[in-house]
Order: C-alpha cells, then sequence, then structure tokens
C-alpha cells in the first residue's frame, strides 16, 4: 500500500464539489466563479478509508464472502414504518434499516420537526431513536418536543457538533434510527475547512452512510437547501445516500409537500402532503380535496384536472391570469407548471384554437404549491388559458385531463380510468379526455379530438 501523505490540500468548488489541485478563478466543471475553497485534508477522506479497509480485509480472507441469494435478507421485510402514512409512502413504505435519507428542504420549513415526529413515532413503538443536534441546543429540542408530542422514552438527545461525537454516539446506541440534524453543522476535527464547506458535508454522509451500512440503524440526515436550490451544492451529497427527499412548501402557508428526488427503495414519483399546525406536522385527511381551492361557482380563469403524482390522484386547480400587455414583451410567468411548456400550449392555442395571447401577459399558477410534470395536465391549463381570455367559467363539475400534441389533438391521458373514479368520488360530473379510452359514451366522459373540440365542451362555446 501506497502512503498518504500527511498533510494533503486540495481546492473543492463549493458549488459542484469539484476538486483540483491548485487555485483558479472558475470551477472548469460547472463553471460557477470564485467557489474554490482550499481545504486541507489531514488524510484522505474517511469512505476510501473505510474501503481501503475493507478491501484489505477481504484480501486476506482470500475472497469475498458469497452469500447465496436466497439466504440473503431482504431489506422489504423490516421497513420501519413510522405511522405517518405520507411519509411512509414517500420512503416506499417506510425506514429501511441500514439505510441513510437525506432531508433537504428550506431553513424553517419544518424539517427538524418532522423528524423529532418521526423519531418520536418509531421510539413510541419499541425502537430505539437517537436525535443528534448540532443546531439546537438540548433544551431547544426538548422544547419542540413539548410542542409537538415527542417527549418519550426511548428517544435520546445528543447535542454536539463534532462528527466523531456523533458517530461514536451512534455506534455506541445503535438506535433503529438516529436523526443528524444537520450535516451543514456537523465537522469532523481531522478535515480542514470549516462546517458546511463542501467536503466536510461529503465527510459527515460518507461517515454517517458507512455507520449505517455497518449495522441496522437507519439514518436521517438534515440538509438545508442553499440559495442556489440544492443541498450543500449539487450532487456532492446525492449518490452518498440511498433517498434524497424534501420538504416543500410556501413559506407563509401551511401546506408542507414531501417528494422524494432520488430513492433507492421506492418510487421517486410519490408526493406526501402534510399540514404544519401549532403540534407539528399532521397529515392532510383527503389529500386530494386538498388542492382544490375555489368551490362553486366556477370562477373564469380556473380549470380543474387530475393529477396523477405516483399512485395516488389528486385533484388539482390551474389558474390562469391572462391580461393585455403594456409595452414591451409580454410577461409569462408560472409556478407549479414549466413555463416552456406553457409557451407551447400558447402557440397551440393561437394556431389551433384561434386564441391569440400574442398581446397578452400569462401568469399560470397552481393552487396550493404543487408543481405538476405531467403533460396530462395540458388541457386543464389550455382550458384555463381559454376560460381567462374569454372571460368565461369552465363549466361547473368538469375536470380535464389530456395531452395535447402541435398539431392540436387531445391524447387520452395514462390511467383515465382511475382519474375518472377519483373525479367521481370528489363530485365531478364530467371528464374531458381524448378519444380511444374504448369506452365512447360512457356518461359523464367527453372525448375530444382536438383543442378546439376540448374547449367548445369544457367553455360550451357555440
Ligand atoms: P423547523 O422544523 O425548525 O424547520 P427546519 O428544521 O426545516 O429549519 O420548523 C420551523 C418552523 O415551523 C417555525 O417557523 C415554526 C413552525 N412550527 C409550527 O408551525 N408548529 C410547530 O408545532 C412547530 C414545532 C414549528
Ligand atoms: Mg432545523
Amino acid at each position: 500500500m501506497t502512503a498518504v501523505p500527511a498533510v494533503r490540500s486540495v481546492y473543492v468548488c463549493q458549488q459542484c464539489g469539484a476538486e483540483y489541485p491548485k487555485w483558479s478563478g472558475q470551477c472548469g466543471a460547472c463553471q460557477a466563479w470564485n467557489t474554490l475553497v482550499e481545504t486541507v485534508a489531514a488524510r484522505g477522506p474517511a469512505p476510501s478509508r473505510a474501503r481501503q479497509r475493507a478491501s484489505t480485509a477481504a484480501a486476506a480472507a482470500g475472497a469475498a464472502a458469497i452469500e447465496a441469494i436466497g439466504e440473503v435478507r431482504s431489506a422489504e421485510a423490516h421497513r420501519l414504518a413510522s405511522g405517518i402514512g405520507e411519509l411512509d409512502r414517500v420512503l416506499g413504505g417506510g425506514l429501511v434499516p441500514g439505510s441513510i435519507v437525506l432531508f433537504g428542504g428550506d431553513p424553517g420549513i419544518g424539517k427538524s420537526t418532522l423528524l423529532l415526529q418521526l423519531a418520536a413515532r418509531l421510539a413510541r413503538a419499541g425502537h430505539a431513536a437517537l436525535y443528534v443536534t448540532g443546531e439546537e441546543s438540548a433544551a431547544q429540542v426538548r422544547g419542540r418536543a413539548e410542542r409537538v408530542n415527542a417527549v418519550v422514552d426511548g428517544l435520546g438527545l445528543v447535542a454536539t457538533t463534532d462528527l466523531d461525537t456523533a458517530v461514536g454516539a451512534v455506534e455506541a446506541h445503535a438506535p433503529a434510527l438516529a436523526v443528524v440534524d444537520s450535516v451543514q453543522t456537523l465537522a469532523s476535527a481531522e478535515l480542514g475547512g470549516p462546517a458546511g464547506s463542501v467536503g466536510q458535508v461529503r465527510e459527515v454522509a460518507s461517515r454517517l452512510a458507512d455507520v449505517a451500512k455497518s449495522g441496522e440503524t437507519a439514518v436521517a440526515l438534515v440538509g438545508h437547501v442553499t440559495k442556489e436550490g440544492t443541498v450543500a451544492g449539487p450532487r456532492t451529497l446525492e449518490h452518498l445516500v440511498d433517498a434524497v427527499i424534501y420538504l416543500e412548501g410556501e413559506r407563509l402557508g401551511t401546506t408542507r409537500l414531501l417528494r422524494a428526488a432520488k430513492n433507492r427503495f421506492g418510487s421517486t414519483d410519490e408526493v406526501g402532503v402534510l399540514e404544519m399546525r401549532g403540534d407539528g406536522l399532521a397529515e392532510v385527511p383527503d389529500a386530494s380535496r386538498f388542492f382544490l381551492e375555489s368551490e362553486q361557482p366556477p370562477v373564469a380563469g380556473s380549470a380543474i384536472t387530475i393529477a396523477l403524482e405516483g399512485t395516488r390522484p389528486l385533484a388539482v386547480e390551474i389558474q390562469a391570469l391572462v391580461a393585455p400587455s403594456g409595452y414591451g414583451s409580454p410577461r409569462r410567468a408560472t409556478t407549479g407548471v414549466d413555463v416552456n411548456r406553457v409557451l407551447l400550449l400558447i402557440a397551440v392555442l393561437a394556431r389551433h384554437a384561434g386564441l391569440n395571447l400574442t398581446g397578452h401577459d400569462v401568469y399560470v399558477n397552481v393552487a396550493g404549491g404543487l408543481r405538476i410534470d405531467e403533460p396530462a395536465a395540458d388541457l386543464a391549463v389550455a382550458a384555463a388559458l381559454a376560460s381567462s381570455l374569454r372571460e368565461r367559467p369552465v363549466q361547473s363539475g368538469t375536470v380535464l385531463a389530456g395531452e395535447l400534441s402541435l398539431a392540436g389533438r387531445v391524447r387520452t391521458a395514462s390511467r383515465a380510468d382511475r382519474r375518472w373514479a377519483e373525479a367521481q368520488r370528489l363530485g365531478f360530473t364530467r371528464l374531458i379526455t381524448g378519444p380511444g379510452r374504448g369506452s365512447p359514451g360512457e356518461r359523464g366522459i367527453v372525448e375530444a379530438l382536438d383543442l378546439r373540440g376540448a374547449l367548445q365542451s369544457a367553455l360550451r362555446e357555440d
């Protein structure tokens, strides 16, 4: 084995984590300026040390241990379900022992609250839990625990910013769940660089990943989202952890959405809906109804679609405002839908439905802070825009789900039957979608061939 030099100095981009032997003004990997910071590494980083140890041990044993696949214990069978249904579903059915999950989100969004509640739930169910706080004092965590009913036997607290102390505590107690709050406040004394720098953040995550993998402890790691909108620089942490769950929401609103950006143990399509209350985060009883902002009578500029986020259909209101623009180029702004998709729909509306928005500012918003990426929302977005321009509400009781082609044709939404069933459950009486569901003429279903036909049906235009 080659000797590792005692002191190693590298320049690490704080944005993307690329390493360079020399300083330069711009990062060659992500092109960001002034992001390289000298990081003095006393020794090689921990994961490579661990891997070295592991490979030497394996070499010494002559061969890697081989287990028959039938003998290997499946992680699935042992998932730790918290009982917070929305969280468990996004995780893929609960936490997997020996895994590490990164919980990202803006400061103040409720990450500490959620994980304290998670730890308390598991402790109450008889699974030992440990909460490592580097961010707040033990007294502050205790204060929050009182508010969210998390003062439970079997939930331990460690207040430290020292990585070795945190790792030592997890190893010594081997809890079912260790919450580490947060990756940005812990630091290893062995490494140069302040807490929160890319080198430290990576070291914290990889050491904790090692601890999780070597035992049965599930580690929930909190990471604040930086100004650039990523957890401590893009790509620096995602590959070190098994799952990345984002907690999102509007700062002033009380709705919080859980979304998986990566999940080795489940789908990334699931969305969890929670509400911030006085006593912590709570599940929303009828999540599907949650995103329906306005009740009857319908107003112009609003259309409802049934989105399928993951396995669950959600009724979602799309709001559009179209207003004559002043000088200069008209504004197009969206929240919750891709602005480029809306630009495309504006072009399709002009070409195939005779609705010209060239001289109008256009704003599109998804109610409730949800983000919709599926093309099945096209029809509802187009209907909301047409409704606002025509100042004519979409017929009450109507939902729309279908994708629009550039030629102005409507394609039926995937799993249209699931969506229709949900729409009916919520009291809607009409679904406007594309052709080919296989049951034309079914009561309440309008199979529109093209955009013009769909809009005529939605707005009852002559
Ligand atoms: P917190 O969990 O500290 O956020 P993070 O760890 O993501 O930074 O949540 C802080 C916010 O949540 C704070 O503004 C107060 C609010 N809150 C409630 O509304 N109800 C509660 O029961 C708790 C504990 C916090
Ligand atoms: Mg916090």
